[in-house]
Order: structure tokens, then sequence, then C-alpha cells
């Protein structure tokens, strides 16, 4: 018999504070309605100035090791395309963060917002390998466009992790998988850049076009037909690509796109990211995590995933809800992480936003902002220091 593998546990965290759209409609001019019902997104997440992936991945695994120990972890892997170090993983001030043990393997992914799916998916290959093994896996990012520039609106951050196993309390994860690369230029970031640069009309394209090409690819290795899923959880870089790219899908496949079926198909997975904004290689799971705690029962229901990174990969593939699900689910601390944050104004928005690190190898203390679990202290002949507190 095949063995049970996918999701333990899940946890999220997101940054201090939060800037409602209509304060960035306020400043740009910009008619709401365009944020609330063009994108489909409210407010953005936005980090303090000693909040980093870092910071926000351990505040999201911190309640996994409390619940279950790090007796059976074995391996972390943290995914993100906001890396804050060209050669060490942020994985590693993780490990030591929330006090895993050295007999551990850590490593960093990256492939813009799907790299947290490939973790989850190398995952299940190590627990297949090892049931004994448990592996965490999170996403983290922090994402910031320049300011004044269309993708602006679209900013967020947060981190979701995971544990992986064996007989997994949450969703049992299924092979196969549709797979889909094409190497296009709809978003990148250079080495010598904090913002990301897009071109927004092609990367929706290529989105899109990234949905055709794993479905077809999931139908030819035998996946499951579009009626057998209960939900869709898509990337949302902002919630109404979601339902763009789920009615492409439906049209492809040659299905009505009556929009009850689309909403039902999509309506419990976009709360999160709704509020969140983007946060890149997190999306996904977000949707996840806002299904699970919101949707009614989904005992031995299939959720479809449809995860996009830029440049471009793509994989869609199924995830089982598993009995017994919601004894296990942590929907007020979600909740609480989301409405704990401080609001900002634009101008404090802006000053984060412009806010670095100084490069000159002094020291120098982080402002005392984030009332969170851990901090980045400060820098210090160029290494970053990071704090409990
Ligand atoms: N009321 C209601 N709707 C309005 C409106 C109003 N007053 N004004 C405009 N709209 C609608 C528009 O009609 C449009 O809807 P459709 O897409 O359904 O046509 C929507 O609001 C957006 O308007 P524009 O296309 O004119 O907006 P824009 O030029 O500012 O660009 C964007 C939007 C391309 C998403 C931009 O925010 C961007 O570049 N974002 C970053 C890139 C991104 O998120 N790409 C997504 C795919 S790539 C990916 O998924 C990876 C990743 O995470 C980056």
């Amino acid at each position: 018999m095949s063995l049970s593998i996918g999701i333990h546990d899940l946890s999220i965290a997101t940054g201090e504070f939060v800037l409602p759209h209509t304060a960035l409609a306020a400043h740009n001019g910009t008619d709401i309605g365009k944020y609330h019902v063009g994108i489909g997104q409210e407010s953005m997440s936005v980090t303090a100035a000693d909040e980093d992936i870092v910071t926000l991945a351990a505040t999201a695994a911190a309640p996994l090791i409390a619940r279950h120990g790090t007796d059976r972890i074995r391996t972390l892997v943290l995914a993100t395309e906001s890396s804050i170090d060209q050669a060490k993983a942020a994985g590693i001030y993780v490990h030591s963060l929330i006090g895993l043990p050295s007999a551990t393997r850590v490593v960093e992914l990256k492939q813009a917002c799907y790299g947290a799916t490939a973790a989850l998916q190398f995952a299940v290959g190590l627990v297949r390998r090892d049931p004994a093994q448990q592996v965490l896996v999170i996403a983290s990012d922090v994402s910031r466009y320049d300011l004044d520039s269309p993708g602006e609106a679209t900013q967020g951050a947060a981190a979701v992790a995971m544990l992986v196993g064996v007989d997994p309390a949450l969703v049992r994860i299924e092979d196969p998988s549709g797979l889909y690369t094409a190497d296009v230029m709809d978003f990148w970031r250079p080495n010598y850049r904090d913002t990301a640069l897009v071109d927004g009309q092609e990367s929706v394209g290529a989105y899109l076009q990234a949905v055709e090409g794993t479905w077809k690819d999931y139908t030819e290795q035998g996946g499951r037909t579009l009626e057998e899923f209960a939900a869709f959880c898509y990337h949302q870089p902002f919630t109404k690509m979601a339902y763009k790219a789920h009615r492409h899908l439906l049209n492809y496949c040659g299905r009505d796109t009556d929009p009850d079926t689309v909403t039902a198909a999509l309506g419990e997975t976009t709360a999160y990211n709704r509020v969140i904004g983007n946060s890149y290689t997190a999306s996904v799971y977000l949707a996840l995590a806002a299904l699970l705690d919101q949707a009614d029962d989904l005992t031995g229901k299939s959720v479809g995933f449809l995860s996009y990174g830029s440049g471009s990969v793509a994989e869609f593939f199924a995830g089982t809800v598993v009995a017994g699900y919601r004894d296990h689910l942590r929907t007020d601390a979600h909740r609480e992480a989301i409405t704990r944050r401080t609001e900002v104004g634009y101008d404090a928005y802006r000053a984060l936003h412009e806010h670095r690190l100084p490069a000159d190898g002094g020291d120098h203390a982080t402002p005392a902002q984030t009332t969170g679990p851990y901090r980045l202290a400060g820098i210090s002949g160029h290494k970053r220091l990071y704090a409990t507190r």
C-alpha cells in the first residue's frame, strides 16, 4: 500500500504593519474600485524595520515546533525570492532561532513564487525515503516593487510554515503533478536590485499560459478531472488573478464559466491574500490556510493547487483533506496574525519602503518596531544579528 504523505501542520505569520489600499489610492489618485474590485486587494502587510524573511519564517515555524517538538525533523527547506544573502541559506538563522538540532539539513530554494511547491514536493520525496522523518518547509517573502509603479499595489509580506510527514493531519499530497516551464521575462530581480522588475501584462499572460500547460500535463499524467475538485488554491499575486486563472482553465477545458461556479471553487481561498497582499512563495499556501480555516467540512475532498513562479515554472497537483483536520487547525492564531497588525499611513509606509540596512560594515542597531517574537536587531561587520524578543 502506498504511504500517505502530506501537510501535517501549517502556521502563518505576517508583518507588523498594514497599509490599506485606500491610503495608497488617496496618494496616487487612483479610483479605489481599481484596487478593491479590479485587482481584488484591500490592504497590504508591511514589514517593520526589524523584520525580514528570517523573522517571518521563524514566527511561522515556532508554533509547529512547540506542538510537535524537533525529534523527527531532519531537514528544513526555506523557499524565498526575497533572499537576504547570496550564499548563506536564510533557513540557518531560522534553525538557530527555533532551536533545531545540529543534525539537520538546511537549504534555500529559489524559483520565484514557485519555490515552496518544489520544497513541498522534495519533502514528500524525502519522507517517502524515510517515513520516520519529518521535513519543515517554510515559504517566506517580502514583496517589494518600486514606489509609484503599477506593481506597488500588489506588495505584501508573509510566511507559511508546513510540517511534512507520513499520516498527515491536514492534507495528503497526491501524485501525479502537472509541470510546465517556459523561459519568459515577465518578472525578475537582478542581484543588484532590491525591488522586482515586472512586465505586468506579460506576467498575467505568462501565468495563464502556465495554467494551460500544467493542466495539459496533469491530464496526460492521469490526474483527476475538474469535477473531482471541491476547491482550487491558486498562486494569488492579487486575488483577482485566481479568478482570471480559473476562468481560463474552465474555458480551456470547454466548461461553463458561470460566476457562481467560479466563486464556489475559489471564494474561500482569497480571504488572507486579499488583506496581506502578494507573499510570493507563501501565497498559494495562504490560500490553503484560508480555505481550511473557513470552508465547510472538507473531509475527503480534493483540492487543486496551481503554483506559478514567474520566469517561469508552474505545477498543478492535488491534495486530499484528511478526516479530523479541523482539530489541528490554527484558525484563531491565523486571524490574530492579521488583526494584530498596526495600520500605518502613506508617509510611514513610504519611510519603511525606503529603509535599507547600512552596507558600510559598521555596527548598526535597527529601530525596535516589531512586537513579534523575533527581530533583526542590527548588522555588524556585514553580519545580520537576530534576537528573540
Ligand atoms: N473599478 C473597477 N475595476 C477597475 C477600475 C475601477 N475604477 N479601474 C481599473 N479596473 C480594473 C481594470 O479593468 C483591470 O481589470 P482586468 O484585469 O479584469 O481587465 C484591473 O482593474 C487592473 O487594471 P490595469 O490592468 O489597468 O492595472 P495596471 O496597469 O495597474 O496593472 C498589474 C495591474 C499588471 C496586476 C500590476 O499591478 C502589476 O504589474 N503587478 C505585479 C505583477 C503581477 O502581479 N503579475 C501577476 C502575474 S505574475 C505572478 O503571478 C508572479 C508574481 O507573484 C509576481
